[in-house]
């Protein structure tokens, strides 16, 4: 298996990012949903958002710049022809909508937290570009939470659409029996049906 992709593979730098920032993404979604139910009292909550949430949202963000250079720079393997016209249109809407969530999610939550008065580090305290101005209490912070509106809704519509990805995935493997999972898997994890 090449490392770059061909007409019918997935090489292993697209596979090593999809899995990469897929395990991130989940991780980020079910930390980011314990915030909101306060799971997390108190300053153990604070430093969780400084100290992990934030420095592993900032690394999908650059590993999504990766991979989207690779995507477009780089052939792809096709949808199989057998699938319908709606079936096509859902699958792509919803990778589309997978891309645009990796990118919108850390940018978003970066220009919150900056317009908030927070900077925004990488691990080991690195710090990074600041991405909007401080705002004033007494403004009523309007750029802050529409920051903050777009990373809730955003990361509700992206948690939905995750769950559609796996179940359209498992159903290609188990119902469609055709080789979409078996070639985005790890080398030698997942059987294609019929082989
Ligand atoms: C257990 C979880 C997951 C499974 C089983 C899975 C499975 C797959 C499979 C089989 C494909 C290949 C489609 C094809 O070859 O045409 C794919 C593509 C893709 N997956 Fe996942 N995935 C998972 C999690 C995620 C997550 C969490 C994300 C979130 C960012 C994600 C983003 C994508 C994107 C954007 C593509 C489109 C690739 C392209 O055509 O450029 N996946 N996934
Ligand atoms: C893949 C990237 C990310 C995902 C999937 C994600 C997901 C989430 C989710 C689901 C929530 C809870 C809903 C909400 O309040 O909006 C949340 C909260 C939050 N996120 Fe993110 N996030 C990501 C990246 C980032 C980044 C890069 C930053 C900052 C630079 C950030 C800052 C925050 C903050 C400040 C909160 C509110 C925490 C609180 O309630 O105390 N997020 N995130």
């Amino acid at each position: 298996m090449s490392y770059t992709n061909t007409e019918s593979e997935w090489g292993t730098v697209a596979k090593t990012l999809h899995w990469l920032i897929g395990i991130l993404i989940v991780i980020q979604l079910v930390m980011g949903w314990l915030f909101t139910l306060r799971a997390f009292e108190g300053p153990f909550q604070v430093q969780l958002v400084l100290n992990v949430h934030i420095p592993l949202g900032v690394t999908v963000l650059g590993l999504a710049a990766l991979r989207l250079l690779w995507r477009f720079g780089n052939d792809h393997p096709q949808l199989p022809k057998s699938m319908s016209w709606w079936e096509m249109f859902l699958a792509s809407g919803s990778h589309t909508y997978l891309y645009m969530a990796m990118i919108v999610m850390p940018l978003s939550g970066w220009i919150a937290t900056n317009a908030f008065g927070s900077p925004v580090t990488w691990f080991a305290g690195i710090a990074l570009p600041t991405l909007a101005a401080v705002e004033a209490k007494e403004t009523g912070r309007p750029l802050t939470s529409m920051a903050a509106q777009i990373h809730f809704w955003i990361a509700a519509g992206l948690s939905a659409v995750v769950i559609a990805h796996v179940v359209g995935a498992l159903r290609h493997h188990f119902s469609l029996k055709d080789i979409v999972l078996a070639r985005m898997a790890p080398k030698g994890w997942v059987k294609a049906p019929g082989a």
